[in-house]
């Protein structure tokens, strides 16, 4: 059976009886985390014994237990230089996670300017970024902690709306900065193609204006396809800006998310403004960890077998969600949703001014969804259209049967709408 958007009025009866029964199941499900379940933490078990007695120096003799080692590992660097495609003097492996550097760079940017700013960013009267809707709480929330301006720009299938990004970078002298999730973009699972990597770092900018390339889903493939890879540090040189793109990765959903390697890259230039101020904050990394981390993973085909083991886990997971939306909400043309080839999440689309009622009912029929809004800067998606779906922390069985809830709850909202 199918039903146009329009004809789902008629249905109101129907879909408010089955969500009434929903409702009686008293489920308790959530479907908020984006992060690994148990069962791909433990593919990385072998760390609570790393590196083993008496196993604490690097190739070259030092002593890991020590201070010291600013840059991180250099065996670690060289396995992510490789697949971060950052060449190994330019990329440092650091703490445990790479939101803590972009808040640290960012705030670093705020009180002192980053190479080719005429004042510390805190010192002008507006700082803005571009945000690229929809994109990834986390990142707006650090902006919007350091009292940074977001315009929100849209995203499309293969990166930011370039002519977007030009007509503000054009118009509007404060942008300094804009949030960019090159590979697998959360939440969509757009990837950038070259052609919009080339303009984000040729498009003529302020000096000091950075691209905060947050490559945190590399690796993370759930199909045989492979992106293009994109040299972006390269790209900006060869188109003159040399300074422009900060890059940030970690292990976080490689590993233990809060026990891993976070790594940023950059210019020679841009690394060495980091390390001046980093050096305030610290006396070197984890170096402990990050030998642990060589000898788990061993080089860059070590770390791609083992996405392959997560990819296993968490793929059916994703089809799931394919599977579940093409059957319930499909047939009555409600909603559409992006089907990504890797990362960790899925953008579903309703109509406008139904996310956070759908979202309202899937809560009071005990299933927990991400909240409307989150997928925007200050948690307001102005169509209130975007629903952020997470599938890899609950097991198959109660992700499928908290999706099939959120479509009875959705279907319902929809139907309201239509018949309003
Ligand atoms: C795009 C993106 N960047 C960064 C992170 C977190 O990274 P870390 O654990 O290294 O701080 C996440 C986690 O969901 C993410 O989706």
């Amino acid at each position: 059976m199918s039903t146009s958007t329009a004809g789902l009025a008629e249905h109101l009866s129907r879909f408010q009886a089955a969500y009434d029964e929903l409702k009686a199941q008293g489920l308790k499900l959530d479907l908020t985390r984006g992060k690994p379940a148990a069962d791909q933490l433990a593919l990385s078990d072998a760390l609570l014994s790393l590196p083993g007695p008496a196993r604490f120096t690097d190739a070259a003799g030092t002593d890991l237990r020590n201070y010291g080692g600013a840059l991180g590992l250099p065996a670690l660097r060289e396995i992510f230089s490789e697949l971060l495609g950052v060449p190994v003097p330019q990329l440092l492996a650091l703490g445990n996670s790479s939101l803590t550097l972009m808040h640290d760079v960012a705030t670093f940017a705020m009180l002192h300017g980053v190479p080719g700013s005429e004042r510390p960013w805190g010192r002008e009267e507006t700082v803005s970024f571009l945000a690229p809707v929809p994109g990834y709480d986390r990142h707006f929330a650090i902006t919007e902690a350091l009292g940074i301006r977001m315009i929100p720009v849209p995203m499309n299938d293969d990166g930011p709306d370039v002519d977007a990004v030009r007509a503000a970078l054009e118009t509007d002298p404060t942008i300094k900065g804009i949030w960019c999730v090159p590979v697998y973009s959360n939440p969509t699972g757009a990837v950038y193609s070259r052609e919009v990597a080339e303009a984000l770092v040729s498009l003529p900018a302020a000096d000091d204006f950075r691209i905060f390339w947050d490559n945190a889903y590399a690796v993370h493939h759930l199909t045989d396809w492979r992106p293009e890879p994109i040299d972006i540090l390269q790209l900006a040189a060869d188109a003159g800006n040399p300074d422009r793109v900060f890059v940030f990765a970690s292990t976080s959903k490689i590993t233990y998310p809060g026990a891993g390697v976070a790594f940023f890259g950059s210019s020679p230039d841009n690394v060495a403004w980091y390390t001046r101020w980093a050096a305030f904050q610290s006396i070197g990394p984890d170096k402990i960890n990050q030998l642990r981390h060589v000898q788990l993973l061993t080089d860059a085909a070590g770390v791609l077998a083992h996405m392959e083991q997560h990819r296993a886990l968490i793929a059916p997971k994703f089809a799931s969600v394919q599977e579940v939306f093409g059957r319930r909400l499909a047939p009555h043309g409600v909603g559409s949703w992006t089907d990504p080839k890797g990362g960790y999440f899925v953008t579903l689309y309703v109509t406008p001014g139904v996310a956070r009622r759908a979202i309202q009912l899937a809560a009071e029929a005990g299933i927990a969804i991400t909240p409307a809004g989150s997928t925007h800067p200050y948690l307001d998606d102005p169509d209130d259209a975007v629903i952020r779906i997470a599938p890899t922390f609950p097991t198959v069985d109660d992700l499928t049967l908290g999706l099939e809830g959120f479509c009875t709850a959705l279907l319902l909202a929809e139907a309201e709408r239509a018949a309003a």
